[in-house]
């Protein structure tokens, strides 16, 4: 494994990682033992004798609201440099612009040298289990022995394999995470008309999940999606729908509901404590989504420094990501536990779903707090429970029937 970060080299060396991924360490560690896995700063080191060189470095959006792909440009120039016969297949897994695998396939024409696109669909805090359990392999590739070859790599999985040209496997990408984006805001739209119908989100959620046309993923209505994917893909086919048909209104809508996720809960703060600053908001959670420690375009982030420079005096806590937070939003208090960021506060937001925040003993928040207003942003709690406790609710899924306990609304049932 090359990486040109040489600190990382010494840590990945010694068995240690510097983000939050479950059972990663774990793996790391086998491969270690095993002698199954060497790490290197050299470029000339690590590709001797390699058949297949997998390329999985960043392509962050640059302020344009492009890619930025001169980390890929750069891999590629130094694969061309230091690779000898016979010559590996290249296997490009960083998400791209669509049709840059041709582009850079062109760098080695002549040289019997092959790019092939195998696009990466895990998700994070579930990247091992993702990764041996893939839900399809897409193999882009226009030499189909170079293809076979890749797909042979990942035959002990048994996943389905799609063999198809590099800008489909590139573009299948892009739109497994435009698609999955949409899915979210589309739920989240479906909760604000549940709120104003008096319709559960949850339950509508759950009978649409049923129907395997459907599927049962990014259904949960909250504060919205994030990460280092969705945001950036959907806006990459944005661009895409916009240069080349009229529709990219789908998919400036779906960004515009997300962004509108967050702003209900300033709308609601507004709505019930006026002026916003110098009431005391704990916020739980701050990753984008829970069992990462990834704070790249996170809603819960986004929300904290939202209110923050409204002049809330915000307390965050999250159980992993407090060494991030103190790097990237300095200005915000970090508490240690749930329970000491809601002391005092006059409004609760849940903005991540970590497990340990859906065990929480709501009285005890309750206690905890000087006001009484809990905002799920995640779904976590039932509207009962969190009137039992004596706090005010709110949630995006259960919006509609927060005032009025579910068994009420059921129609009476012949037997
Ligand atoms: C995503 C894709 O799932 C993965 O296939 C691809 O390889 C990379 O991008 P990831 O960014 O790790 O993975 O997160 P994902 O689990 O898809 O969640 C994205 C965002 O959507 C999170 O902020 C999450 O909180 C939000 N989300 C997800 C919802 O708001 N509701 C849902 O029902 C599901």
């Amino acid at each position: 494994m090359i990486d040109i970060n040489q600190k990382r080299i010494a840590m990945l060396r010694e068995g240690r990682i510097w983000f939050y991924e479950p059972g990663l360490p774990e793996l790391l560690a086998r491969g270690l033992a095993r002698k199954r896995i060497t790490f290197t700063a050299s470029y000339p080191a690590g590709l001797s004798r390699a058949r297949f060189v997998f390329v999985c470095v960043p392509t962050p959006t640059t302020s344009e609201g492009t890619l930025d792909d001169s980390y890929l440009r750069s891999a590629f120039s130094n694969i061309r440099q230091y690779t000898n016969a016979p010559r590996p297949v290249i296997v490009n897994k960083s998400t791209v612009p669509v049709g840059t695998g041709d582009v850079v396939a062109h760098l080695f024409e002549g040289e019997d040298i092959h790019v092939v696109s195998n696009p990466e669909f895990l998700a994070e805090g579930r990247a091992v289990e993702d990764f041996f359990h893939p839900s399809r392999i897409v193999i882009g590739s226009r030499n189909r022995i170079a293809g076979e070859a890749v797909a042979a790599l990942y035959a002990p999985l048994r996943a389905p394999v799609v063999h198809t040209d590099p800008v489909t496997a590139e573009f299948s990408k892009l739109a497994a995470n435009a698609f999955l984006a949409t899915k979210v805001s589309f739920a989240n739209v479906l909760s604000r008309i549940g709120e104003s119908v008096g319709a559960d989100g949850e339950g509508v959620a759950k009978a649409l999940s049923l129907d395997p046309r459907i599927g049962a993923g990014h259904l949960r209505a909250g504060l919205g999606f994030g990460g280092s994917c969705l945001p950036k893909d959907l806006a990459a086919i944005e661009q895409l729908a916009r240069r080349f048909t009229d529709s990219s209104g789908l998919f400036g809508a779906v960004a515009s509901v997300n962004r509108a996720q967050r702003a209900r809960v300033v709308d609601l703060l507004h709505e019930r404590f006026g002026a916003i600053a110098g009431r005391r908001v704990a916020v739980l959670g701050a990753t984008f989504k829970a069992n990462t420690d990834d704070l790249r375009e996170s809603p819960a982030l986004a929300l904290a420094c939202q209110l923050a420079e409204l002049h809330a005096d915000v307390v965050v806590y999250d159980p992993v990501a407090a060494p991030q937070l103190r790097v990237v939003a300095p200005a915000l208090h970090i508490a240690r536990s749930a329970l000491a960021a809601v002391r005092g506060a006059d409004v609760t937001i849940v903005a991540t779903e970590w497990p340990e925040f859906a065990a929480i003993d709501l009285a005890a928040m309750r206690r905890a707090m000087s006001g009484s207003l809990l905002v799920d942003g995640r779904g976590l709690f039932d509207v009962a429970s969190a009137h039992r406790a004596g706090l005010d609710y709110f949630s995006f899924s259960t919006a509609g029937i927060r005032d009025c306990p579910a068994e009420e609304q059921l129609p009476a049932v012949a037997s």
